[in-house]
């Protein structure tokens, strides 16, 4: 009788990966992908921690299976990613929900398949949450979801200490992968007909920093020297570490996207160094300057946080200052949530809700126009998307162009995977609409 598995993935880039790190784990144990959890033997919830609302989001979820549980007893729930490595996060979750069979940390995941294998001998749940690193984990083999895109990690944990940041708390220290290693998965992943290739990190600039190996624009140039035709994308860069090498090789490299998501958090000196950014708004500026100087059409995205702790109107005023500078194609933002054991959580001068929720709806209006104006522009422009997907709904296929901006498209075939050139006819807010044209 075929077995299935359920996975619900909270969060950025690196848990939709780890999500398809579980799923190679659990096909090897002889499971198949559902979409429906009440119908899955074993059901894993891969969870953030980074704000408040993924975390509640992932409690809400956990309890609602309370009932399914009691029904299908033989069924196995578990619970991983980062909401568990939280200091005490573990017990709580065992004592609110009693029927989780497995809690497992973000040290954990290479030792999953042990720990379904444990949970199936015995009645008591299996909590296991290492405390450190421990070796970085190669011939994992993920069961990727995202043909025609790759991800591929090349560092694991953070450094940085951003005041507001619970990361470097529940990912550990930063470790790189060896450039190797990643150098083949690349190969593989190409040689096997992906077309886009993004590296993740929590901030890629500082790969294998104080080691013998290559620096991360080497790393990219090497990567970028792959034969075949496929595009090459990397996320996060912490400004600080943004370098003019760095930016020489996106300009020699025309595989690598003219897209940096470069995260600037605030446009204010005093909260940046309240946050431990490490750089003054000027010294992010410079960094776009150098950028643009090499490449000239590059596309700047990046994160913004409003309601920092003693974050004054001015400190506000001068994060709209910087979005209208920087000229961001597009940006996340966020309300600031309060991480306990993170140094910002400490701060007086929390904001309110209403203050904070009013700068951020500020915030988005500015962002949003800035965006409809970019994508306004590319009307009547012809541009090459990867297509990746067939949105049902709107009859339409779906890609991106290298800039990333998402273009919707008509065409008779199946082209998905394939790279296409769409002459856009019409923007609407982020994305833009066209139709196929011979290249
Ligand atoms: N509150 C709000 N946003 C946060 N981020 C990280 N921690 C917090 C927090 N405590 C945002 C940052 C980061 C992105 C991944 O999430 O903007 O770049
Ligand atoms: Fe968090 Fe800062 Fe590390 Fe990014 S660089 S993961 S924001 S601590």
């Amino acid at each position: 009788m075929t077995k299935y598995y359920h996975i619900t993935t909270y969060g950025c880039q690196m848990n939709v990966h780890e999500s398809e790190k579980i799923a190679g784990i659990l096909s090897e144990l002889g499971y198949t992908a559902c979409d429906d959890i009440e119908q899955s033997d074993i059901a894993v919830f891969n969870t953030c921690c980074i704000r408040e609302n993924a975390e509640n989001h992932a409690f809400g979820n956990i309890g609602m299976l309370k009932k399914l549980k009691a029904k299908k007893r033989d069924m196995i729930i578990a619970v991983g990613g980062c909401l568990t490595q939280q200091m005490g996060k573990a017990d709580d979750l065992h004592t609110k929900f009693p029927y989780v069979d497995i809690i497992f940390g973000t040290h954990n995941l290479g030792d999953l398949k042990n720990l379904i294998l444990k949970k199936r001998g015995q009645k008591r749940a299996v909590i296991e949450i290492a405390e450190s690193e421990g070796e970085i984990c190669e011939g994992e083999n993920p069961l990727r979801t995202s043909f025609p895109n790759a991800w591929i990690n090349i560092t694991y944990g953070c450094n940085n200490f951003c005041s507001y940041c619970i990361v470097p708390y529940v990912r550990g220290r930063e470790r790189s992968r060896r450039s190797e290693n990643i150098i083949k998965e690349a190969e593989e992943l190409i040689e096997q007909g992906y077309k886009e290739i993004t590296l993740l990190g929590q901030n890629v600039n500082s790969y294998a920093n104080g080691t013998d190996d290559l620096s991360f624009p080497e790393l990219l140039k090497k990567i970028a020297a792959i034969d075949g035709k496929f595009r090459l994308r990397f996320m996060t860069s912490h400004p600080k570490d943004f370098s003019e090498e760095l930016a020489k090789v996106i300009a020699e490299n025309r595989k690598i996207c003219r897209l940096v998501h470069l995260p600037v958090q605030s446009g204010s000196d005093s909260v940046l160094r309240a946050m431990n950014r490490k750089y003054t708004s000027a010294d992010y500026l410079k960094k776009l300057e150098i950028l643009k100087k090499y490449v000239p059409d590059c596309a700047v995205t990046t994160d913004l946080i409003v309601g920092f702790p003693n974050e004054s109107e001015e400190d506000f005023a001068a994060t709209l200052n910087l979005v209208k500078k920087a000229e961001f194609a597009s940006a996340f933002t966020f309300v600031y949530s309060k991480r306990e054991g993170t140094v910002a959580a400490r701060m007086e001068g929390q904001i309110p809700e209403d203050i904070s929720k009013s700068r951020i709806m500020r915030l988005v209006e500015a962002v949003n126009a800035q965006t409809r104006e970019q994508t306004a522009r590319y009307v009547g422009k012809t541009v090459e998307v990867l297509c990746e997907d067939y949105d049902a709904k709107r009859e339409k296929y779906l890609g991106r162009d290298e800039y990333g901006r998402m273009a919707y498209f008509a065409s008779e075939k199946n082209v998905i995977g394939e790279f296409v050139n769409v002459k856009i006819s019409g923007a609407n807010g982020v994305s833009l609409k066209g139709e196929i044209v011979k290249g």
